[in-house]
């Protein structure tokens, strides 16, 4: 009982800090409401992994509703400023980055395992931050906040250099086709970025189920100077990253999981021009 109010009395810290804090995200919520009312129906299959037991027209206005009220909550809008953790957190805990957290339930699990820790996840798609934001809500976790927006461009713009304790990358879009591997995530240029916005000591810890990009991953990653690999080659699954379901399926199909994790080591963070779009 004590842990729960505990809890509740975090979450209610928690909201009332950030409604002090933060502007509202209106034009974000406004934008996501009018996508979802647009193309709502060609994301419906994911949707309903979130909500399995509505109806198509529920499903769509319980979803809006669920993000006109939870994004000013528990997200940050995307701006070309450096964002302040300690601010949006209210706490001054270890900042781990996610990238592409999908439908969050890997997010959710290592946020309530890790209590003091704050995790910040960018995602793009709309049926993924309204899936984490209910699991935020469901759940009353209160050391996440969602960027919806390109990873790079939050990267870039929003992450102070060497201010990251960790960043997780779990599972990033495999693009199969040799022409496409030029959209892959986990490439120099990106990774070279990224560990400038860890802390010297921080780690950056992939996960693939495509062998060929667990090898691209690797050579990567070994590559960059400011890295260094925590084990020879590919590492053992943490106990803090859970077997998502997906994953299970596919152990159980005798496919392969490949972990990488890397620390930055104690060289001084370089200056880095990355192009703006025009
Ligand atoms: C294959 S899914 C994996 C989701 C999740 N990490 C998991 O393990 O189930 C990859 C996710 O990355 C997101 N993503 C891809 N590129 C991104 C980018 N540049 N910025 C933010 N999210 C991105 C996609 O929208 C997608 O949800």
């Amino acid at each position: 009982m004590v842990g729960e109010v505990r809890i509740l009395v975090t979450f209610q810290r928690a909201q009332e800090r950030l409604k002090e804090v933060l502007e509202m995200p209106e034009q974000d919520s406004t934008r996501v409401i009018r996508s979802l009312k647009e193309n709502g129906w060609h994301v419906s299959g994911k949707l309903k992994q979130a909500y399995p037991q509505l109806e198509k027209q529920e499903l769509a206005e319980r979803v809006v509703e669920a993000l006109a009220r939870l994004l000013p909550l528990w997200s940050i809008s995307y701006r070309d400023n450096i964002l302040k953790p300690e601010t949006v957190f209210g706490n001054d805990n270890p900042l781990i980055l996610e990238i592409g957290f999908g439908m969050g339930e890997t997010t959710q699990k290592i946020a309530q395992a890790r209590p003091d820790d704050n995790f910040l996840g960018v995602e793009v798609f709309n049926a993924g931050v309204g899936a984490l934001l209910k699991r935020i809500d469901d759940n009353q976790i209160s050391n996440i906040r969602i960027i919806q927006h390109d990873a790079v461009e939050v990267v870039r713009d929003m992450i102070a250099p060497a201010s990251l304790a960790g960043i997780h990358i779990y599972f990033p879009d495999p693009w199969p086709k040799k022409r496409h591997h030029k959209r892959r995530l986990v490439q120099s240029p990106f990774i070279q970025l990224l560990t400038s916005r860890l802390k010297p000591g921080g780690y950056i810890h992939c996960a693939t189920d495509w062998e060929n990009y667990a090898e691209q991953m690797l050579e990567v990653l070994s590559a960059e100077p400011m890295l260094s690999n925590t084990h020879d080659g590919y590492a053992p699954r943490p106990d803090f990253r859970p077997l998502t379901k997906f994953e299970n399926r596919g152990l159980r199909l005798g496919h392969g999981v490949w972990d990488l994790i890397f620390t930055r080591n104690d060289t001084p963070t370089p200056e880095l021009n990355w192009p703006k779009k025009e």
